[in-house]
């Protein structure tokens, strides 16, 4: 079946990657699954990681292991040094206009579980308005359901179309003195869709709201200008863009994380403690209580290097090739339906196949080597809004190739035969 999706394919400017240099950077790729070439197809789950991220965690516990912030001792110089380097190329990355902006948090959930907790007490009251997307993994809705609850607000929905689209044209109604934030995905993981977040910021900011970038599945395939952009929350786990499992961060603008009241309480957070008071420490500590994930803050550090030598743009072309070259697969494929066919997507495939169960497929393209993600990927809306249980999902990165695409279609014609369709 033909769809709409008009994916963008490399221009001759864009720098062309050695796509076989850099398979030979990721080890984990250069193995046999069920005897069959690995084919890793679940980069929207987690990424796989290169020789220089596992390297700096091995360098940092093998020679720098102590605490940060607190030791006179060479160790902590050098641990500390390294952690708060990671918030110096991040701030860099994202262009934040400083480093008290970036917080280190355990991810993108514990991110927007702190903007809800913290912010939202302070900002958040009966009749409030709070609207996010249809589109929204539950990290991005769940906190802000139970901080509705807490309050008394009230949770709105941008509506999306049968392509995966954001229903902009709704966003005029559903805007009001009365919105104090809005919630909205950058790249969503069950779809693929690129949401115009540029259009809703400014749309936002016109009525007072304050505006939640999910960013989890975009920094590894976006180039993101936190300051162009003018949003006031972005937030993304580092295991999404090469980095360790464990980490991640919130990038918000100085003058909101002032005035925010700490998340957590503990050590690091504080400048002064008595029984009677305690004063907060600068940002970003402020909202950094106890002893942080340190190696990963630094792996973190050695994935943002990885990307930046590797070329941002460069990648998502090489991205958006292998996602060209799939869906015109795809389209070519009888049984099959493309769940999320947006003309701005990038690096998600997301299907059924006339019956097979999704689950299923994954079993059966496991046993071909493929490894892809089947259910409903934290995005249950999604698949009620599209009448499915659950879809079967490929998901692209830097280093993979066509082949591993046509592997892909053969498993999937070997599953045909299986259940006889
Ligand atoms: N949210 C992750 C995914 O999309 C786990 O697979």
């Amino acid at each position: 079946m033909k769809t709409n999706v008009q994916i963008k394919t490399p221009s001759q400017q864009e720098k062309t990657l050695d796509i076989n240099r850099i398979r030979k950077q990721f080890p984990i790729l250069d193995q046999k699954v069920h005897g069959m070439p690995l084919a890793y197809l679940d980069n929207a789950a987690t990424t796989q990681k290169p020789a220089s991220v596992i390297e700096s965690l091995t360098h940092y516990y093998t020679r720098d292991n102590a605490n940060v912030h607190r030791g006179v001792h060479a160790l902590s110089e050098r641990a500390t040094a390294d952690y708060e380097n990671t918030r110096k190329k991040l701030c860099q990355f994202v262009n934040a206009a400083s480093t008290r902006e970036i917080i280190f948090t355990r991810g993108t959930t514990e991110a927007i579980n702190l903007v809800a907790s913290s912010w939202g007490q302070q900002n958040i009251d009966e009749g409030d308005e709070i609207l996010i997307s249809h589109m929204e993994h539950h990290s991005n809705i769940v906190p802000w359901q139970m901080l509705c609850e807490r309050t008394g607000a009230v949770l709105k929905i941008i509506p999306m179309n049968e392509q995966g689209e954001l229903q902009l044209e709704c966003l005029d109604d559903l805007l009001s003195q009365k919105t104090r934030l809005v919630g909205v995905v950058h790249l969503s993981n069950a779809l693929g869709t690129i949401n115009p977040v540029e259009i809703i910021i400014k749309k936002a900011h016109a009525v007072g709201a304050k505006v939640l970038v999910d960013g989890a599945q975009a920094l590894a395939h976006l180039n993101v200008d936190v300051q162009q952009m003018d949003v006031d929350f972005y937030v993304t786990s580092a295991h999404k863009m090469y980095g360790p499992t464990g980490i991640g961060f919130l990038y918000a603008k100085e003058s909101i994380l002032e005035d925010m009241p700490p998340y957590q309480g503990g050590g690091d957070m504080i400048r002064m403690v008595t029984f009677e008071k305690t004063t907060y420490n600068e940002l970003p500590y402020k909202f950094e209580a106890g002893t942080p994930n340190i190696a990963d803050v630094i792996g973190f550090g050695a994935a943002i290097d990885f990307i930046r030598q590797t070329d941002i743009d460069a990648m998502a072309a090489h991205e958006q090739s292998l996602l060209a070259y799939a869906t015109g697969r795809a389209e070519d494929f009888e049984g099959m339906r493309l769940i999320g066919t947006a003309v701005d997507k990038a690096t998600v495939l997301s299907f059924e196949l006339q019956g097979v169960h999704p689950h299923d497929l994954g079993t059966i393209l496991d046993r071909q080597g493929v490894a892809i993600r089947a259910g409903h990927h934290c995005a249950m809306p999604v698949m009620q809004f599209f009448g499915v249980p659950a879809t079967a999902r490929a998901s692209f990165a830097v280093y993979n190739t066509r082949s591993e695409i046509d592997q892909m279609f053969d498993a999937l014609a070997e599953a045909k035969k299986v259940f006889g369709c």
